[in-house]
C-alpha cells in the first residue's frame, strides 16, 4: 500500500491543471465520494493494527497535499478570470422580435372602447347557430335568398343548423335573455360561402349593436352613429344615411362617412367624397315580438358593422386576404398601435 500512495502522490504533485474544467475533474477523481482517495480509506480500514500508524500518517499527507492543490490551483485559476475582458453590463440587450396586434384586433378593441364609453356592454354568442337565431327571429321570409345554400355553411346535411352569417343572431339571443333596458354590441367572426378574392371572404369579422328602451328614436341611432364615427375617423368626420332594407329593421339605413380627401375625390372613395360603412334602422316590431318585448312599451335601434372593411378604411389596406395570410411583413406595419 505504501508504494501505491507514493505513486498517486507523485501523480497529484505532477498535476497542473490547464482550467477550472480540468481541476474539477482533478477533485472529483481524487476527493469524489468513489475517488481514489476514500478508496484508499477503504482499504486502510482492512489493515492489521500495527501498520495504521504508519500508513495513516501517509494517507492524510496525501490528502492534505491534494487539498491544498486543488485551493492553490483554484485560487490561481478565478485570478487568471479576472484578467480575461469581462462582460459589460451597460450593453443594451439583445433585442427579442417584437408581437404586433392583428390589425382586426386593434380596430375591434377601438370600437368596443368608443360604445363602452356611451354604456354599451359587450355580448357573444355561438358561431354555429339554428335558422331561428339567425333568420326567423330576424324577420327573413322562408324564401329569402340569405338562406340560400350559395349563401350559408350548413353543418352536415341539417339545414336548420348552420355558420352564423351574421352576428345580427346575438341581437336575438339577447333579447331573449335580457330585459330592455338592453344597450349592447356583440363582435364576432361570421361566415359566407362566397368566393375569396380581394374584396370578399368567406370568414369575416362584425360588429352589431343594439339599443332597446322605451322612447328609442331614429334620432338617437343618428346621435350614436355621429358619435362613433367621429371617434373612429376623426372629429372632422360627417355621417350620411341613405335608405336601405333589411328584413329585421324598418326603416333601414346604410351610413356613409366623409372621406378623407374631403370630397376632391380619391381612388379609396371611387370620387364620390363618401365611404360606406355600415347597416342600421330601427328594430322591426316583428323581431322584438319574436323575442318576448313588449313592442308597444319598447322600440330600438340596430347596426351592424364588417370590421375588415373599418380596418380598410383606416389603414388603406388594398386586399382583404391580407387578414388572413399573416404574413409578418404586414402584421408589423401595426406593431406600434396598442
Ligand atoms: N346583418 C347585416 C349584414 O350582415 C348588417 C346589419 C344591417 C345589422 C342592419 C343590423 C342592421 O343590425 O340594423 O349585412
Amino acid at each position: 500500500m505504501h508504494e501505491k500512495i507514493e505513486k498517486i502522490l507523485q501523480e497529484a504533485n505532477k498535476f497542473k491543471p490547464e482550467n477550472i474544467a480540468d481541476l474539477e475533474k482533478f477533485r472529483i477523481r481524487f476527493l469524489g465520494k468513489k475517488g481514489i482517495i476514500s478508496q484508499l480509506f477503504d482499504e486502510f480500514r482492512n489493515l492489521p493494527h500495527n501498520e495504521k500508524k504508519e500508513k495513516g500518517k501517509i494517507l492524510n499527507e496525501l490528502k492534505i497535499t491534494v487539498r491544498e492543490k486543488i485551493d492553490k490551483f483554484s485560487r490561481a485559476l478565478s485570478v487568471n478570470r479576472e484578467n480575461e475582458p469581462s462582460i459589460d453590463l451597460t450593453l443594451p440587450a439583445e433585442q427579442f422580435p417584437e408581437g404586433s396586434r392583428h390589425p382586426i384586433s386593434v380596430v375591434r378593441k377601438e370600437i368596443i372602447e368608443i360604445f363602452s364609453r356611451i354604456g354599451f356592454t359587450v355580448s357573444e354568442g355561438p358561431e354555429i347557430e339554428d335558422d331561428w337565431h339567425v333568420f326567423s327571429a330576424l324577420n327573413f321570409p322562408a324564401e329569402h335568398p340569405a338562406r340560400d345554400m350559395q349563401d350559408t355553411f350548413f353543418i352536415s346535411k341539417n339545414p336548420d343548423i348552420m355558420l352564423r352569417t351574421h352576428t345580427s343572431s346575438v341581437q336575438v339571443r339577447v333579447m331573449q335573455t335580457t330585459s330592455p333596458p338592453i344597450r349592447t354590441i356583440s363582435p364576432g367572426r361570421v361566415f359566407r360561402n362566397e368566393a375569396i378574392s380581394a374584396r370578399s371572404h368567406c370568414i369575416f369579422h362584425q360588429i352589431e349593436g343594439l339599443y332597446v328602451d322605451e322612447n328609442v328614436s331614429f334620432a338617437d341611432l343618428k346621435q350614436t352613429l355621429e358619435f362613433f364615427a367621429k371617434e373612429l375617423f376623426g372629429e372632422e368626420t360627417k355621417i350620411r344615411l341613405r335608405p336601405s332594407f333589411f328584413p329585421f329593421t324598418e326603416p333601414s339605413g346604410e351610413m356613409d362617412v366623409s372621406c378623407s380627401c374631403k370630397g376632391k375625390g380619391c381612388k379609396l372613395c371611387k370620387n364620390t367624397g363618401w365611404l360606406e360603412v355600415l347597416g342600421c334602422g330601427m328594430v322591426d316590431p316583428n323581431v322584438l315580438r319574436d323575442c318576448n318585448i313588449d313592442d308597444k312599451k319598447y322600440t330600438g335601434f340596430a347596426f351592424g358593422l364588417g370590421i375588415e372593411r373599418i380596418a380598410l378604411l383606416k389603414y388603406d389596406i388594398k386586399d382583404i386576404r391580407l387578414y388572413f395570410e399573416n404574413d409578418v411583413r404586414f402584421l408589423n406595419q401595426f406593431s406600434a398601435i396598442i
